[in-house]
């Protein structure tokens, strides 16, 4: 494996009680997305072309066991030399056996779509990655593969990492998850590319779609029909085709300045580039139920937020898929607003996440002094004014962004410890914070 390409370096943030954030950012290339385009990019015989891969490790990691499965890629670069960012040329065709461990980092979306990649192959291979990926549920991948014919063994009976695969010889199947999932429905999917027969996924809620989209852009014979609040998506076997594959960016990550400048009155941001498909955008719904001044170009991808007095909402469990990734950055939101609470009901798959978020995204408002409260599968935020402290991230990229914004309201110099968990998914945030009006100051412990 070779190296990745940010410093691992415990780092603290400090973040001045600012106040307004103001500007224009172009968040970085979608997580989701990119992971997909290397896998198939990957798996497709012949060149395709990549831009805008975001530059965080997860998808860093996702690269380099794509290259360790044999798939060759470099870096284009421009007439003078100079790298061009995100922007790749990737030679697929036949996986190889890898002669390494295959290594996800802190990335459930790596391990749970390469494990279906995997089990889609005629070789032996090994899936690990850190501390908190071995505490990740694996059996929802797991248990599907397996029904379709792959030999997967892993640790606690395949419960959690490491997952070593015996892949190849798989037969379709028509499955129902247990839970909303885009990950599980991508994994089946990656696995029943190579299948004997159809393979049918039921969703009881649908999940992001990037997988039977970017499929069904790339020649494979994929539908998806709506089925209540679900789908029903049905996959023929049959080779993925090279091309170009263009990354949007990340709503997920364009939510915190959102969320962060919907709730604090006299901001004005503008965010643009953002892939705005449905299965990703339930928080833009829910600002708009809490009173956000947003205007929202879907064709062209640009949101337009203004500093407005919100109010609390509830988020029943059937909106969470659409904004899973989203809880951390809307319960700032929510501790911001002028009245009310902010409750997220039958949200116990938070608790699966890079942390426990039903957990941290309290501990994190309570650490600033907030107000929160924690039940086995509900999340409720107030609305009370937050203060200045020295606080950590859990490790985990989506509340250190959280933090970092929350701070921007607290009157007075916020410390994050263990900021370094945001490149993981968005090495530039420090920049983009400045960009917005933010003096924030990073130090390597
Ligand atoms: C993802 C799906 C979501 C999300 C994760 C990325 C994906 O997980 O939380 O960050 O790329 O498919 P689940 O589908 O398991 O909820």
């Amino acid at each position: 494996m070779s190296e990745s390409p940010q410093s691992p370096q415990p780092t603290s943030l400090r973040v001045p009680g600012r106040g307004p954030l103001r500007g224009r950012v172009q968040v970085p290339g979608d997580k989701s997305i990119s992971h997909r385009a290397l896998i198939l990019a990957g798996l497709a015989d012949g060149v395709s072309t990549i831009t805008g891969l975001s530059a965080g490790l997860d998808v860093h990691h996702t690269r380099v066991i794509m290259q360790a499965m044999g798939v060759e890629i470099t870096e284009e670069s421009d007439g003078d030399g100079s790298t061009k960012v995100g922007t790749l040329t990737v030679t697929g065709g036949a996986l190889a056996e890898p002669r390494a461990l295959l290594d996800v980092g802190n990335s459930g979306t790596g391990a749970r779509l390469l494990a279906g990649v995997c089990a889609g192959q005629p070789f032996r291979s090994v899936i690990t990655g850190d501390q908190s990926i071995a505490t990740r549920p694996m059996d929802r991948v797991v248990h599907p593969l397996r029904a379709m014919g792959a030999d997967i063994e892993g640790r606690e009976s395949g419960r959690f990492t490491p997952l070593v695969i015996q892949g190849g010889h798989l037969r379709g199947i028509d499955y129902t998850p247990p839970v909303a999932s885009a990950q599980v429905k991508s994994a089946i999917l990656l696995a029943a590319l190579s299948a004997d027969g159809t393979t049918v996924v039921r969703e009881k809620v649908v999940t992001r779609r990037h997988t039977e989209e970017m499929l069904a852009e790339h020649g494979v014979a994929v539908t998806s029909d709506v089925d209540g609040d679900g789908s029903v998506v049905t996959l023929e076997p049959g080779p993925v085709m090279p091309g170009t594959f263009a990354v949007p960016g990340d709503p997920s990550q364009g939510a915190f300045w959102i969320c962060a400048a919907a709730a604090i009155p006299g901001s004005d941001v503008t965010v643009d580039n953002l892939y705005l498909g449905r299965e990703r955008t339930g928080f833009l719904d829910v600002l708009l139920a809490m009173g956000a001044d947003l205007d929202i170009d879907r064709e062209a991808g640009v949101v337009h937020v203004r500093g407005a007095e919100l109010r609390g909402t509830i988020v029943r469990g059937s909106q969470l898929p659409d904004l899973i990734d989203e809880v951390p950055a809307l319960s700032i939101a929510g501790a911001f607003a002028a009245s009310g609470t902010l409750r997220f009901e039958d949200a116990a798959e938070l608790r699966t996440k890079e942390s426990d978020r039903i957990d941290t995204v309290a501990a994190m408002v309570t650490a600033l002094g907030g107000d929160a409260v924690a039940g086995p599968e509900t999340l409720e935020i107030s609305a009370k004014p937050l203060s200045a402290g020295r606080v950590v991230s859990h490790h985990d990229h989506r509340i250190a962004m959280a933090l970092a914004v929350a701070a921007l309201k607290a009157g007075g110099e916020t410390i994050i410890e263990d900021a370094e968990a945001i490149n993981k998914s968005y090495p530039d945030f420090y920049e983009h914070l400045k960009l917005l009006g933010a003096n924030v100051s990073l130090r390597i412990n």
